[in-house]
């Protein structure tokens, strides 16, 4: 896949597909702007070689109709903050007032358009809209890893009519590290899969069997595992629908000599609340009417000597209801292990990158990805794509 250094930009109109979709607070305020961090190298490239660089992205989802409340206007500012630059923001992503904008733009400047899912024919992947967009620039650079998975305009139709089409840096180091760790892994690989439900991992474990030495699991999607061993959960959430499916997984793992680990012992509350009475107990005593909330200090234990002699690690989902502080202990010891591992680290989706960031050792993990859905879906093996779409665009006719 080339990227956005194989080719001449100098002059040119660049378009660069990002994933700026950033929680915002109640005051339209940018709660985490990591998802725009994470895009200024290839921005900044673009700069450094002269070209005009107009950015898209999407925000939140306001289903094909102008939102206000999901402008990208706090973005464009954050963007000029960080780029230490004038970004000029566009009313809108295509029509003659964006396109009057483009034409007036000079080497070296920044453009941001509005959020593209303001129009109905992004998230349906119409070609018309599709057309709109290339017609805008020369280059399209496509570095927006977090909405792969998404068969959208801006990221998949675009390359039909785009005149040269690349990958951005973010884009490619996602691929890249994925591929490290699950393609042609160091072993023991190692993962860990938490989060509340077997039932949105349940394709990323099936794929995940087949290609991993260890199997740590944590977070309530644990308890449907236990409940098909017999285990009594009391009052946690279980997918009862799953039984025989979380007992057919352990089954594989058995049968492959993959070694699958469950909790030994838990958090256990006696309400879902974070002033809830608490206690520790091992996993054949959680009391009935209460419910677990978090691992516990032994499958903590147990689970950091499985981390301790890995050299890949790729983890998913946190361990209990880490939000809550009394039963946040779970994950970020789980962060502590992997960050003080010898592994190679990638950790995504699910809210781990934020019990990352919370226990502060972002920088000892090796990759956080920005991907939610798109990294669950490189969990379980599936083409993402806008990934497909550039591969293709990129082949000779
Ligand atoms: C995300 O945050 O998951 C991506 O930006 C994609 O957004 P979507 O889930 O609304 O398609
Ligand atoms: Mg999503």
């Amino acid at each position: 896949m080339e990227t956005i250094k194989d080719i001449d930009i100098s002059g040119k109109r660049v378009l660069i597909r990002v994933d700026v979709n950033v929680p915002l607070d109640e005051h339209n305020n940018i709660a985490d702007d990591t998802r725009i961090r994470a895009v200024l190298p290839t921005i900044n490239y673009a700069l450094d070689e002269n070209a005009k660089v107009i950015i898209a992205s999407h925000m939140g989802r306001p289903g094909g109709k102008v939102d206000s409340k999901l402008s990208l206007a706090p973005v464009a500012k954050r963007f000029s903050r960080l780029l230490k630059k004038d970004v000029n923001f566009a009313p809108d992503c295509v029509g003659p007032e964006v396109t009057s904008m483009v034409n007036g733009m000079q080497a070296g400047d920044v453009l941001l358009l509005e959020n593209l899912r303001f129009h109905p024919g992004e998230q349906k992947n119409e070609d018309s809209f599709a057309k709109e967009l290339a017609a805008l620039c020369d280059v399209f650079v496509n570095d927006a890893f977090a909405v792969a998975h998404r068969g959208n305009a801006s990221v998949v139709a675009i390359t039909q009519h785009a005149p040269v089409c690349v990958a951005g840096f973010l884009l490619k180091n996602e691929l890249n590290y994925f591929a490290q760790a699950l393609e042609d892994p160091a072993r023991p690989l190692v993962a860990i899969i938490g989060g509340a439900k077997v039932s949105d991992k349940l394709g990323a474990l099936e794929n995940l069997l087949q290609r991993v030495d260890k199997l740590l699991i944590g977070g309530a999607m644990a308890n449907t595992f236990l409940k098909c061993m017999d285990y009594e959960v009391g009052e946690s959430l279980v997918e009862n629908g799953l039984l025989w499916d979380a007992r057919s997984l352990m089954k594989t793992a058995t049968k492959r000599g993959t070694g699958f680990y469950i909790p030994v012992d838990a958090v256990v509350a006696d309400r879902f609340d974070k002033n809830a009475e608490t206690k520790i107990v091992p996993i054949q005593e959680v009391p009935e009417k209460w419910l677990i909330m978090d691992i516990g200090p032994a499958t903590s234990l147990l689970y950091s000597e499985v981390l301790y002699g890995a050299k890949t690690i790729i983890w998913n989902g946190p361990m209990g209801v880490f939000e809550m502080d009394a039963f946040s202990r779970g994950t970020l010891s789980m962060v502590n292990y992997v960050a003080n591992s010898y592994a190679l680290s990638i950790a995504g989706g699910g809210s781990t990158d934020v019990a990352i960031y919370r226990a502060g050792e972002s920088h000892r993990i090796t990759y956080i990805s920005t991907g939610g859905g798109a990294f669950l879906d490189l969990l379980e093996g599936k083409t993402l794509p806008a990934v497909a779409a550039l591969e293709e665009a990129g082949e000779p006719a």
